[in-house]
């Protein structure tokens, strides 16, 4: 029997994962634990159709925790408010594998607290790594956690470096464009938010929707790539793939490239990192080879998506780089979503905090978060500052 903990199980990927999770065997696997923010709803209906209900539920936003009805949690589930409770979950003995889909670096703690306790962690929080990528695989090196990533990209390049023992020439991630692949950039200086939400080929939450529209997700994926796969920035580039079927690619020293194939569908990479080395049959659609394909692949435009160029930049140079523009982004991310700034504002605001920080190389996790709060501080003083 295996226990999971789903960290973010009420988001896009959480309730990807509890799918895949009731279709595998109930003999082996277990949900255990389960965690939400503000979609108390969805935890407890969640919750309510496990079979047998979670040890432990946690919630981790004290004020609608407080405002929710406590009879709709079921009676045997322990819960418990708060993000320390978080660091509880990944870190309890009885859970063998952590989800980790908590949004942006609020599941850095809970991420790296189940690194430290050495579990499986079936990584979907890919800023855990942008944010702190060095501190992750120091411990993860002590602990001898297994990180397994759940971005289809990244989950894509794991299953093609098992082609071959020698380390990749390149890594080539691919990219659908989002949804404004086409626009120029005076219109996506327009581009409003319901546009920027409408990705043409995943549904997904609406931080990492907004990074695919600016492209910050594939500079966040540039990055988590070097962390992951432990190869320096020259060896990735980005390929545009509107059709998100091939998912990325691993060219070999012999000049072989390896891909990996699959309609776009979040249920496989997740059901990957659950059950790997093993496969086993998936809820996710097939490939159907009776249909004619006709799939494109074509160079980023760095020029009208400058997000690709700071995610190259910040990749080589780690340290706080990561942190900063992280921060900025989710930042620059909130204030789009809230209608105060331009999608064209998002990725200059980034820039600026990079270039503004005090660069350290080998930063602890405190300098790490303490310059994360600078950085969001800062992205809002200057919306306030050019809104007066
Ligand atoms: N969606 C995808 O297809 C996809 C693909 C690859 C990677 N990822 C990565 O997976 C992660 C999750 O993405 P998503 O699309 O699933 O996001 P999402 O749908 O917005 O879900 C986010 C989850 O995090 C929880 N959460 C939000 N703020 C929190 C906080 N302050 N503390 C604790 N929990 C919090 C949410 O809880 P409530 O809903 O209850 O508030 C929800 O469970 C991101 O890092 C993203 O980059 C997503």
């Amino acid at each position: 029997m295996r226990n999971v903990a789903v960290l973010g199980a009420t988001g896009s990927i959480g309730t990807a994962t509890l799918d895949v999770l009731a279709s595998l065997p109930a003999d082996q696997w277990r949900v255990w634990g389960l965690s939400g923010h503000a979609n108390l709803e969805l935890l407890a209906d969640a919750a309510q159709r496990l079979t047998p209900p979670p040890e432990f539920i946690v919630t981790s936003a004290a004020k609608a925790a407080a405002d929710f009805d406590a009879a709709r949690w079921p009676a045997a589930s322990r819960v418990q408010v708060g993000p320390e409770a978080l660091v509880e979950l990944a870190a309890a003995e009885e859970v063998d594998v952590v989800v980790a889909a908590i949004v942006g670096r609020a599941g850095l703690e809970s991420t790296l607290a189940a690194v430290r306790a050495g579990k499986r962690v079936a990584l979907a929080n890919k800023e855990t790594l942008v944010v702190a990528g060095p501190v992750v695989k120091q411990q993860q090196q002590t602990s001898g956690a297994e990180l397994l990533p759940v971005d289809s990209e990244h989950s894509a390049i794991f299953q093609c470096l098992k082609a071959c023992q020698t380390p990749p020439r390149r890594i080539i991630l691919t990219a659908s464009g989002g949804p404004f692949r086409t626009w120029t950039a005076a219109q996506m200086r327009d581009a409003t938010v319901e546009a920027a939400l409408n990705h043409p080929t995943w549904q997904m939450g609406p931080k990492i929707s907004v990074d695919s529209a600016t492209m910050m997700n594939k500079a966040l994926e540039i990055i988590e790539a070097c962390w992951l796969f432990d190869v320096p920035a020259e060896a990735v580039d980005v390929m545009i793939h509107p059709q998100s079927m091939i998912h990325s690619m691993v060219e070999f020293v012999d000049g072989s490239v390896i891909a990996q194939l699959s309609p776009p569908d979040m249920r496989l990479p997740i059901q990957y990192a659950l059950t790997y080395p093993e496969r086993t049959a998936c809820p996710a659609p097939r490939l159907d080879v009776a249909q004619r394909m006709d799939w494109t692949l074509e160079p980023a435009d760095r020029e009208r998506f400058p997000a690709l160029a700071l995610g190259f930049e910040v990749a080589a140079a780690g340290g706080t780089a990561g942190a900063v523009v992280n921060a900025a982004n989710e930042a620059a991310v909130g204030l789009f979503l809230d209608g105060k700034i331009r999608f064209t504002d998002i990725v200059p605001a980034c820039r600026r905090a990079l270039e503004e920080h005090q660069y350290e190389r080998h930063p602890t996790l405190q300098r790490l978060i303490q310059l994360d709060r600078w950085a969001r501080a800062e992205v809002l003083r200057w919306h306030c500052g050019a809104s007066s």
